[in-house]
């Protein structure tokens, strides 16, 4: 099979004749041949064969493959504790929903999931029912109410929602140096009905840090860095699969476009506005709001698993 023979030394054993592309790949694909693991075997023998395929396929030059090894260089480089261009390669090349819709396929009657992303801070502050999330000025104040439920309609009670957002600043507090550590995000847990509630902001539109290579990519074919409003929400409760969703604002710009493919139909609301002097207004509330009625739904099932806090070491 190999012209320079499994050492790849010149005359051990070989012919004297060029290596074909076909042949390097074969070769390439036997040697994972003794893998112990068979999932781990199965995985680099199929991406050995894409990787082959693609660079084949496109005929990849000396100078692209370069490139390409530069850019990855940089995301290494630019990839911290607080910036996380991986999962940013993964969701602007839609592979973080391909495998988020691999792993939970539309579950019946269940709240869809969609991705993480990369702002995710695990051990928000456990906060009381209709506690206000932001701990300064973030923009138009949102009552978001509503319940838990199983896939019967059956409240759950002790569910916990851990929410978190971006403000009008267009930043999550992960990102803004000016903002307290927990503001705009937090933990609520379901009373005996199901039910929470919490103030937090109108969310706005915002682009994926795009001042590295996943921005580089994006500019030089012409694709634009923005994502839709929306808050963030994971809900977990014992007994039921956690969901890691989104709540998208119905009149955002960008659904239709999502720098990260994440819209889907199911999680789109309407924010219902309200005059300043609405009797219902949350307590402290003196400017124009909005409300958002909403039920989040729980599958029966174990988590394999919850929120993985991808590569964040905060
Ligand atoms: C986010 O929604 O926070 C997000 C998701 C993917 C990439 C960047 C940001
Ligand atoms: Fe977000």
């Amino acid at each position: 099979m190999s012209a320079t023979g499994e050492s790849g030394a010149p005359g051990a054993g070989g012919e004297d004749r060029a290596v074909s592309p076909a042949e390097i790949t074969a070769q390439v694909i036997a040697r994972f041949d003794s893998c112990a693991d068979p999932r781990l075997r199965e995985i680099m023998q199929a991406l050995v064969a894409h990787l082959h395929g693609f660079v084949t396929e496109v005929g990849l030059t000396e100078a692209e493959w370069a490139a390409a090894i530069g850019e990855l260089t940089a995301t290494g480089h630019i990839t911290d504790d607080k910036r996380q261009e991986f999962i940013l390669w993964s969701d602007s090349l839609g592979v973080s929903m391909l495998v988020d819709a691999l792993a939970h396929p539309a579950p019946d009657g269940a709240t869809e999931s969609t991705v993480l992303g990369p702002f995710y801070v695990a051990g928000s502050p456990l906060r009381p029912y209709g506690a206000d999330i932001a701990e300064q000025e973030a923009g138009v104040p949102a009552w978001v109410h509503g319940r838990v439920l199983d896939t019967g309609g059956e409240p759950i009670a002790g569910a916990e929602l851990d929410v978190w957002q971006n403000g009008d600043n267009r930043l999550y507090a992960v990102q803004d140096e000016e903002a307290p550590d927990d503001h705009l995000r937090g933990r609520f847990e379901t009373d005996a009905e199901g039910r929470f509630a919490f103030r937090a902001v109108r969310p706005v539109p915002y682009p994926i840090p795009d001042d590295g290579p996943v921005g580089r990519m994006l500019a030089a074919t012409g694709r634009h860095p923005w994502r839709p409003a929306h808050v963030h929400i994971v809900v977990r409760a014992p007994g039921h699969r956690s969901v890691t969703t989104h709540i998208f604002d119905a009149e955002s710009e960008y659904l239709g476009d999502d720098a990260v493919f994440a819209v889907k139909p199911s999680l789109m609301r309407t924010f219902e506005e309200r005059a300043a002097d609405d009797p219902e207004r949350p307590e402290g509330v003196e400017e124009p709001w909005v409300s958002l009625e909403l039920d989040l739904v729980l599958a029966p099932g174990e988590d394999e698993a919850a929120v993985k806090d991808l590569g964040r070491t905060h």
